[in-house]
């Protein structure tokens, strides 16, 4: 399959220098879903990460929570043969582990998982609402002060949690990793997009195809015929339009086919006047994530 040079695609924040690629893969049900799924084919989920990476893509999501773990140690496999500085490996440790001390033995045991010495970019999941976000800060501090995690960053975390953990972060907090899609848009109407554009942290939609649910014909007919007039397919206008907001996107498929649609999405500029349709128009839109991690 052909590698697409994605260097030209890349958001960089202006402060701080820090960048990423545009496009990342996210590595949610590879090995379960929460739980580790004991039938799981984990030779297809390697196959499917090396492929992006053979297709040039750099950044990898995982997490302390996807499969009890055990996705960290796939993403830990599929990597081990690639010149390491060549990639981002991000892993998120979870919401409830906010707590300094176990946000600290959480982190370290992502990257036993992942057989690395320190990540490009740990993340907290989500506000851990039962902890002070100070605590949480001084745990990243540490991280980065030890060497183990070369940048910081937050997911689901709303305006102001962002703001607070800002003030308690010594070192930059990179990105916001949020549901966003043509039809998710809490981080616009919240005013978090601009939020983030404006302080240095770079936006990173998740969700980006809402699960499979924005790539079928028929469904939207805005989709469909925008995608017609440009002879595309519907998920190349929903990431294309992600990407026209200065906003990055984890995305995952298991696809050849679908890898290419996606790399592709990303190489052409849609209309304004078509951006502006399907941000006005793009029906179904809800505020707030209807299936995962509320932002808070
Ligand atoms: N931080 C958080 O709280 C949080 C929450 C949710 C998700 N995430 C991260 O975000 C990543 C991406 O989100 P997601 O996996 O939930 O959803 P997604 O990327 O929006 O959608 C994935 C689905 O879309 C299909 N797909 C991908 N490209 C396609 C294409 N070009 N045409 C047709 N179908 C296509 C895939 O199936 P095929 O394999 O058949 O292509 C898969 O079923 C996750 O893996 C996860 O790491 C983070």
């Amino acid at each position: 399959m052909k590698s697409y040079n994605l260097s030209m695609r890349f958001i960089t924040n202006s402060k701080n220098n820090f960048s990423i690629p545009v496009y990342g893969l996210g590595t949610w049900l590879m090995g379960g879903d929460k739980m580790r799924n004991p039938d799981n084919d984990d030779e297809r989920d390697i196959g499917a990460i090396k492929m992006h990476i053979d297709s040039g893509v750099r950044f990898i999501f995982t997490a302390e929570n996807y499969a009890e773990g055990h996705t960290e140690e796939i993403v830990g496999r599929a990597i081990k043969d690639y010149e390491r500085e060549s990639l981002m490996i991000a892993t998120a440790v979870k919401r409830l582990n906010g707590g300094y001390d176990k946000f600290v033995k959480s982190a370290n045991e992502c990257l036993d998982r992942l057989g690395l010495d320190y990540v490009d970019v740990l993340f907290h999941h989500a506000r851990d609402l039962e902890t002070p976000i100070k605590e949480t800060a001084r745990a990243l501090n540490t991280m980065v002060e030890e060497g183990k995690a070369k940048n910081i960053a937050v997911s689901n975390y709303s305006k102001e949690s962002l703001e607070e953990m800002m003030e308690h972060s010594k070192y930059p907090i990179v990105i916001n990793q949020v549901h966003y899609n043509l039809r998710v848009r809490g981080p616009e109407i919240t005013g978090l997009r601009n939020f983030c554009r404006e302080n240095d942290v770079i936006l990173q939609a998740y969700r980006p195809l809402m699960l499979g649910g924005l790539v079928e014909v028929g469904k939207y007919k805005i989709l469909d015929e925008i995608a017609e007039k440009y002879d595309r397919t519907s998920a190349q206008i929903a990431l294309n339009w992600i990407y026209s907001q200065g906003v990055a996107m984890v995305a995952t498929t298991h696809s050849a086919e679908h890898l290419k649609d996606n790399l592709e999405a990303l190489t052409w500029k849609m209309e304004k006047e078509d951006l502006e349709k399907l941000t006005e128009e793009f029906p179904d839109q809800v505020e707030m994530d209807e299936v995962v991690g509320i932002l808070q």
